[in-house]
């Protein structure tokens, strides 16, 4: 039997890994779950929120199912550590960003498809006093491991650096700026990475139907890193000639996110700009109780819902949060075993149970999260664990 390295995480994310297990159990999918010990209280106790067992488990298994995790800035972390772990030269670093360089988890791909009846789905004005729903499935690839986020910044760049950059005939106006009030931010992107994932994201397009990818960049600006985007991207474009391939900048792309929004297939972005063009979707489509992501690499994948540990309501019981997301995020698990039928079913599950809109988490009715939700008529997380699992059993 298959696998999967259970990793809850913090928060929110003990409560809706569970549910997902216990839905996919429902759907037929056996398995064996270990757990992965990662979050706060790893940094809290050991100076280390990503484990090296946790690692090696990964390694030994290859499948990651990642709930959430709590992350706080450098400093405010450090206080939290345990008293005798103090100014021991700890530093913290986000345990999910860890995972995705550790196994160079480079594609990640964000699904943002409407579901029918969804009182979060986006409207658009149409005539006077009429409107309509456009049926967004859009599905973004973000290159996960380089660009913006890639981590080669300074303040104060040491002298060998700064010499370099002054090579640049456009760091001469920056010349008298002092060295701490310089901070500097790279955006490097490698040719192979590219390739990677124009050929991921079209042989996704072509896979699942899609008439179009679009390279959503900005390379009359950015004209090396978008440029080597754009230039990668045509060149894929080639092997298939059945699929469009569209060029967008960024900021026209989010203007036009609630213009035509269903027009787009696939996008295809950086690092930095798919965060932002795959929260944009997200939003259209019923936000963080929806948004579902999968980090593929050569040899491990971590599927998670794309929300954090919220802990505002982290010690609500009965829990109030919306394991959707999370269902979602399982399904793309299943799909990328194989295990298609049952993703399919799980899938036409939440569908049935959105579209007949009797059992809804707080956000899916738009209330303030709280305890008092529940006489609202919100159903608790669990129950629409079983209102989705009542649906898989027909
Ligand atoms: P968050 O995603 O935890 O919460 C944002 C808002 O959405 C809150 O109002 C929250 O209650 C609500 N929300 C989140 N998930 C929900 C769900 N499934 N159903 C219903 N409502 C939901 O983001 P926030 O508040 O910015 O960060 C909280 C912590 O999570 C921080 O420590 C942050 O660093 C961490 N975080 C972790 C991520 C990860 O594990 N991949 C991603 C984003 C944030
Ligand atoms: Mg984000």
């Amino acid at each position: 039997m298959r696998t999967i390295v259970s990793l809850p995480g913090d928060g929110i994310g003990k409560v809706v890994l569970p549910e997902a297990i216990r839905l996919m159990e429902a759907a037929g999918f056996e398995a064996n779950y270990v757990h992965g010990d990662i979050g706060w209280e790893y940094w809290q106790t050991e100076g280390n929120a990503l484990p090296q067992r946790t690692i090696d488990l990964l390694e030994e298994h290859k499948i990651g199912l990642f709930g959430a995790i709590t992350s706080k800035p450098k400093d405010a972390a450090a206080k939290e550590l345990a008293p005798e772990l103090q100014d021991k030269g700890y530093v913290y670093f986000s345990p999910i960003v860890g995972l995705r360089q550790h196994f160079n988890l480079d594609l990640c791909i964000r699904p943002c498809k409407a579901f029918q009846g969804n009182p979060l789905n986006f409207i658009r004005r149409k005539g006077e006093n009429d409107f309509e729903e456009p049926p967004v499935d859009t599905v973004i690839f973000r290159q996960n491991t380089e660009g913006l986020y890639g981590g080669v910044e300074w303040t104060n760049p040491p002298k060998q650096v700064r010499d370099a950059l002054e090579t640049h005939p456009k760091m001469a106006r920056f010349k008298n700026v002092a060295g701490e009030d310089l901070a500097i931010s790279t955006r490097i992107v490698t040719r192979p990475a590219t390739q990677r994932i124009m050929r991921a994201a079209f042989e996704y397009a072509k896979k699942f139907g899609y008439k179009n990818v679009t390279v959503c960049e900005k390379p009359n600006v950015l004209r090396e890193t978008s440029g080597m985007m754009v230039q990668e991207a045509r060149k894929v474009k080639e092997e298939y000639p059945d699929i469009d391939l569209w060029e967008t900048n960024i900021d026209a792309q989010m203007m036009w996110l609630t213009k035509n929004p269903e027009d787009y297939g696939v996008i295809v972005a950086e690092n930095m700009f798919g965060d932002i063009i795959s929260d944009g979707f997200a939003g259209l489509v019923g936000g963080l109780g929806f948004a579902c992501s999968a980090n593929i690499g050569d040899e491990v994948a971590v599927f998670e819902p794309t929300h954090g540990s919220a802990p505002k309501y982290e010690e609500l019981d009965p829990s109030i949060v919306n394991p959707i997301a999370m269902f979602l995020s399982a399904c793309m698990m299943l799909d990328h075993l194989g295990e298609t039928e049952k993703s399919d079913r799980i899938r036409k599950a939440i569908s049935e149970v959105i579209s007949e809109g009797k059992v809804r988490t707080y956000d899916m009715m738009k209330l303030r999260g709280g305890p008092d939700v529940f006489e609202k008529g919100a159903c608790a997380t669990q129950e629409m664990t079983d209102a989705v699992i009542s649906k898989v059993r027909g």
